[in-house]
């Protein structure tokens, strides 16, 4: 007589198909399967190896045997932690080492560590799988990347509330689109009920818009280097060397702030000739109308961040200039330098980055922000000035800083020649998975560096704040 004995009923298994028997490992880190037939696994599957608890082979590439007969898995063997996160495995050899399919809680213990508030969103296809953020791999640059509407912004946005919900890095926000501006707001959208919501309130979110009378955005341009108050009036140092000079003597840090309207009459008053130079100057660039821009008395931007809210959200989009957009990051970037030895950490987000940082910025001013960017990702991160940067595609951003960048967000990409690009800088991203990207729907996100336990195709979670814009429907009668 048999006993009924109870069992839990099977945990369905991955997409990995059952025609892949075995491995071979010749270093005990990387990974061979071959298989016979069409039916094949995915880059991003996970396999087990049988009798070696704790071991997965990621299959990162799959690709045609050349003998024409089946396809080759090729991957890393990684040891699965018992928190978030992987291991190196022993190196040694393996041979004909068995090999099924996993199962979501296996994959689970690898990705999903033990706070769910960490979740960015599950894994692409497996609901079950919760996909952790890494947040003391934050240290690192990020580059975010994607073609318009792939939902960069929205995802930017939810990676933002999981590091305020999860951490005490404060973060300032440069925001060319005020898509951030109601981070400090909480609408949980209808079906994505999150119960960690609340202790958003918690945290201190500080919105700064041109037009804010309570919060306004603001510079003070005595407190600009001289490099960026040159920039700001399109003086050289040499070529208009007077004037210059001038402007270093007049707007010290000594400087007694006099109303905003009273600047041009204050230089004409002076009775010196580079003085009125500078007066035509300021009155010809049309500064003194900047109304929205300079601090004089009232409170800068750099003021605020020194207090380091949690979030500190930039609205260049309140700005109308491009050049007032770009004084206000120099400010910030500028100040946030000079101050790098005192090594407070900060997370520079740049939503649209290439507004901030082109290969090739027209002015003066664009020059100069470029630079310290570039600056800051070269040097910053010993610092602790971390950059996370977003744009559409690697190109629109200089190659000095996307290079410096240890973290990778790709949303739906199209082209092929921006995934090689991306291929060749990021040579940490599995090149099935980079190529995986033509194919996502607006919300997936390929997620690789450290930030993440691994490489991972993640449908990101639901907002808990609004964004700012969202895209305009199509009138219809
Ligand atoms: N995962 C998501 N769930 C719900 N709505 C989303 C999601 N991702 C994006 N959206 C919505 O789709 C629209 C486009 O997304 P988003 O603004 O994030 O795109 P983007 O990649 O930043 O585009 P652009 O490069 O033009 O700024 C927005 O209205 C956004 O709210
Ligand atoms: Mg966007």
């Amino acid at each position: 007589m048999t006993a009924n004995v109870e069992v839990d009923p099977p945990t369905a298994p991955t997409s990995v198909p059952a025609a892949l028997t075995h491995l071979e490992s010749t270093d005990g880190r990387s990974f061979v399967a071959r298989g016979p037939g069409s039916e094949r696994p995915l880059p991003g599957d996970y396999l087990e190896l049988d009798g070696e608890d704790g071991i997965l082979a990621f299959v990162e590439e799959v690709a045609d045997e050349a003998s024409g007969a089946g396809f080759a898995a090729t991957g890393t063997l990684v040891q699965v932690g018992s928190g978030s996160g992987s291991g190196r495995t022993a190196d040694s050899p393996r041979h004909e080492v068995p090999v099924r399919p996993t199962r979501p809680d296996t994959v689970q213990r690898l990705l999903s560590g033990g706070d769910p508030r960490l979740h960015l969103g599950h894994l692409a296809g497996q609901e079950s799988v919760g996909v952790a953020l890494v947040p003391n791999r934050l240290n690192r640059h990020t580059f975010w990347c994607g073609q318009s509407g792939s939902g960069k912004t929205y995802a930017l946005g939810v990676l933002l509330e999981r590091i305020l919900l999860t951490t005490r890095l404060p973060m300032v926000v440069f925001d060319p689109n005020s898509d951030f501006v109601r981070l400090h707001e909480q609408a949980v959208q209808a079906g994505a009920e999150d119960e960690h919501a609340d202790a958003l309130h918690d945290r201190e979110v500080v919105i700064l818009r041109p037009d804010d009378e309570q919060n306004p955005l603001r510079v003070r341009f005595t407190e600009l280097t001289s490099r960026a108050k040159a920039a700001v009036l399109r003086l050289d140092p040499v070529v208009d060397r007077a004037e210059y000079n001038a402007l270093l003597r007049l707007f010290g840090g000594d400087f007694q702030t006099v109303d905003a309207g009273q600047i041009v009459p204050y230089l004409r008053s002076l009775g010196d000739p580079d003085a009125e130079a500078l007066a035509q100057r300021l009155e010809n660039l049309g500064l003194t109308e900047w109304t929205r821009t300079w601090a004089f008395g009232a409170t800068a931007v750099t003021d605020v961040i020194e207090r380091r809210p949690a979030a500190t959200v930039v609205d260049l989009g309140g700005y109308d200039r491009p050049e007032e957009q770009l004084t206000v990051a120099l400010a910030v970037l500028d100040d946030l330098w000079a101050r790098r030895t005192e090594r407070r950490p900060l997370l520079i987000v740049v939503d649209e980055a290439h507004n901030l940082c082109p290969p090739e910025p027209e002015t003066p001013l664009g020059v100069a922000v470029r630079d310290r960017l570039i600056q800051i990702a070269a040097e910053g991160r010993k610092y602790g000035l971390w950059l996370l940067l977003s744009t559409q595609r690697p190109s629109k951003v200089h190659p000095g800083v996307v290079s410096q960048c240890d973290n990778l967000t790709l949303m739906r990409m199209n082209s092929r020649d921006d995934l090689d690009q991306l291929a060749s800088v990021f040579g940490f991203v599995p090149r099935g998975l980079l190529a995986q990207a033509a194919r996502f729907r607006q919300g997936e996100a390929l997620l690789a560096g450290g930030f993440v336990p691994m490489p991972s195709v993640v449908q990101v979670r639901g907002r808990i704040t609004p964004q700012g814009g969202t895209d305009v429907p199509v009138p219809m009668p």
